[in-house]
């Protein structure tokens, strides 16, 4: 099992088939609070739907192209965060991440965001990388500006999610900037 400690007891598990349950176990769990945000929360009704999603996951693996991790606090999954995917022809990746309700507030996702993009500008060497908040997700929004990226810009109604059309705004931080708010830290 590949884990990655951000701190003794929360880290970072590569996403694997022993998972499933769990992590239908917390969908389950959260679903009011993460229906108005993330599109498959409808699609995902049994362990057999994460394990499907897993599946994609060691693809994407497999294919170059970036990887997703569960977080684990103590002994608990309480959220996923991974790479889209990575444009390894302009070296960029975006990512995506989801924490339980009660696991919010204590800036593990921050801190899951950090070590991503770490990984991505030193160890992959990529050069962008890019994250989307729809416009009223003031949470999600918070973490990019904690972690100083820029906001590009704002694509009207780029998503339908739960009977309703969601701007997102783009956030992108370059690796020369990394460089600057690790300096500030
Ligand atoms: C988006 C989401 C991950 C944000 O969760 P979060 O807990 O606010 O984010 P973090 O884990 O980084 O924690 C930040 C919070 O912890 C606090 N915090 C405590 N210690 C901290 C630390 N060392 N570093 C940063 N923040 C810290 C911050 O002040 C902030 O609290 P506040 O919101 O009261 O100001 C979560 O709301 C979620 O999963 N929502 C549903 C799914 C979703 O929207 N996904 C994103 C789609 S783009």
């Amino acid at each position: 099992m590949f884990s990655y400690h951000l701190e003794p007891n929360l880290r970072l598990e590569l996403l694997a088939p022993r998972h499933a349950q769990e992590i239908f176990e917390v969908v389950d769990a959260n679903r009011e609070h993460l229906r108005p945000r993330m599109p498959w929360v409808e699609s995902t009704q049994s362990v057999a739907n994460v394990e499907a999603f897993i599946a994609t996951t060691l693809q994407q693996l497999a294919g170059n192209s970036g990887f997703q991790t569960a977080i684990r606090a103590g002994q608990e999954i309480v959220g996923v965060i991974g790479m889209h995917k990575i444009d390894w022809q302009n070296k960029s990746t975006s990512l995506g991440y989801w924490l339980a309700q009660k696991a919010q507030g204590q800036g593990i996702m921050t801190k899951a965001c950090a070590a991503y993009i770490s990984h991505s500008f030193t160890q992959l060497g990529l050069h962008r990388v890019e994250i989307r908040c729809a416009t009223e997700n003031t949470k999600s929004r918070a973490i990019p500006q904690r972690l100083g990226f820029t906001i590009e810009g704002t694509i009207r109604e780029a998503e339908a999610i739960d009977g309703r059309y969601l701007s997102h705004v783009v956030y992108g931080l370059l690796s020369s900037e990394w460089q600057k708010t690790l300096s500030q830290a």
